[in-house]
Formats: structure tokens, sequence, C-alpha cells
């Protein structure tokens, strides 16, 4: 794929969920394109992986649990000392087991729902002060076609995602007079970690709704976080952007 120059220059992003994956491919992204990136993630191993494959010194990763309004706080008042955050990729997330809702473990359907949709909030809530003090700021949030179709048998991911969705188109109504972007986008499977989370049989039920008939490259999926992130959205804001090879329908 031949890649557009984005300019980040001047911009630091936190990129939650940044040790691997979609978050990893973004913040190299944003590297690459002479931003600042701040990795928040809560797994200490990938972090040093992530750290050492991205090799820059405008790289900093913590390790934060999004789902804990204090650490994520704690660390926002760290940053903003020296410096503002203009990005924010609301991106750490997990599918929770593949369970009839009947069947859920309660404390898993609990977590599921603390990290993908409390996480955003967590994040959002923490930031945006910052981002109005600035009147800059971009944020998106990665939600999933789960959050707009329910998918069967992963009830608390599809309720933290449309949760995630519904936020989004809040609080970027609230932010509208402001030079704040608030979006969410909704992409299909792609091959990360996160599928070893689900059943086989699951994420093949997942393809097979697919019309381009392929899973996402996670390439692809960072082209519309750039763009989504950058200046030249000057207008898209409470929007959901759908990466779903045709799957979703509206
Ligand atoms: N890969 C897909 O098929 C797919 C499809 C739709 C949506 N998504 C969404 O994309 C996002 C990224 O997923 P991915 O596929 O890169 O998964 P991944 O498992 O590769 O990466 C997710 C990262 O989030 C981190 N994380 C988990 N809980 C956290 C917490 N409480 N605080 C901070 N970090 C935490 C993990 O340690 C991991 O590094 C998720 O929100 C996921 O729901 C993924």
């Amino acid at each position: 794929m031949n890649k557009i120059n984005y300019d980040f220059k001047n911009r630091t992003a936190v990129v939650t969920g940044g040790a691997q994956g979609f978050g990893l491919d973004i913040a190299k992204r944003f590297l690459d394109s002479g931003g600042k990136v701040i990795i928040w993630d809560i797994d200490q191993k990938m972090i040093e992986k992530a750290s050492n494959q991205l090799n820059s010194p405008n790289l900093s990763s913590n390790i934060v649990d999004v789902s804990n309004y204090n650490e994520v706080e704690k660390n926002v008042s760290e940053i903003t000392k020296n410096t503002n955050i203009d990005i924010l990729i609301n991106n750490a997330g997990i599918t929770g087991p593949t369970a009839t809702l009947w069947e859920y473990d309660i404390d898993m359907w609990k977590k599921v729902v603390e990290i993908n949709l409390m996480g955003t909030f967590n994040c959002c809530r923490a930031i945006v002060p910052n981002m109005i003090k600035n009147n800059y700021g971009r944020i998106v949030n990665v939600a999933s076609v789960a959050g707009k179709d329910g998918n069967a048998n992963a009830s608390a991911y599809s309720v933290g995602k449309a949760g995630a969705i519904g936020l989004t188109k809040s609080l970027g109504k609230e932010l509208a007079d402001k030079n704040i972007a608030v979006n969410a986008v909704t992409p299909a499977g792609a091959k990360t970690r996160i599928l070893d989370q689900m059943t086989k049989e699951h994420v093949q039920r997942m393809l097979s709704k697919v019309p381009r008939g392929r899973f996402l490259e996670v390439e692809e999926f960072t082209s519309l976080i750039c763009w989504l992130s950058s200046e030249e959205n000057t207008f898209s804001t409470a929007a959901v952007f759908d990466i779903s090879g045709g799957r979703s329908t509206y």
C-alpha cells in the first residue's frame, strides 16, 4: 500500500492499548509522521517489546489500566505538566469469552464493559479539559461492528462498543463549537491477538459476514485513524466511520 504523508509534527498522541495490534501500528505511523506518542497499556512485556521495536526518542509508554480512573487521571496530570495532549486514541479493549448472555460469567461481563466503555469514558473525562484549554483535540474511539450489529455470544463486548458509539455522539456534540473532533470507528475482524480470546467458530462466523471476504489489514485501519486524527479533519465529529469491508449497512 502506498501511504499518504501525514504531518503530526508538534502533536502529542496518547494511544491506549498501544503495545500491540492496532495500537502499535497507529503509534508507529504517528511517530513516522513526526508526532510524539505516549502508549498506555497493561501488558509490561508487550510494552517493552513495542518500545524496542519502535525505538524512538519521541515515544514514551506507561502501564496504565484505562478502567482505573485514578490511574488515568494521575498520568494525565503528569503529562500535561510538560505538554498538551492533542490526540487521544481510545483503542484498549478486550473481547471477553464467547458465551451466551445467560451463561456469561458475571464478573467477566462487568470487566469487559469496564475496559471497553468505562475505559473510553475515563480517558475522555481526564483528557478533554486539557483539549478544551488548548482549543485543539482529535479523539478517536475504537468501537466495532459488534457495537452496531450486536454479535451473538458477545453481549458484553457488543454493549461496551455500542456504549462507546453513544459516548462519541454525545461528547462530539458537547465539543462541537471547539476545534475538537470526536469520532468512532467500527472495524470488522483483523488478525491481531484479540482473536485468540474468541472461539475459532466465532471468528469464522464473523469473517463469513464480510463481503470483502477477508480480514481487515492493520495498516488499512491505521489509514482511517490517521485522517480522523489529523488537522485536516475540521468538520466531521460525533460520527461513526465504518471499516467493516461492506459488512455494516449503516
Ligand atoms: N482485531 C479485531 O478483529 C478488532 C475488530 C473490531 C474492533 N477491535 C478493537 O480494536 C481495539 C484494539 O484491538 P486489537 O485487535 O489491536 O487487540 P490486541 O489484543 O492486539 O491489543 C489490545 C491491547 O489493549 C491492551 N489492554 C487491554 N486491557 C487494557 C486496559 N484495561 N488498559 C490498558 N490497556 C489494555 C492489551 O494489553 C493489548 O495490548 C480493541 O478495542 C478491539 O476491541 C478489534
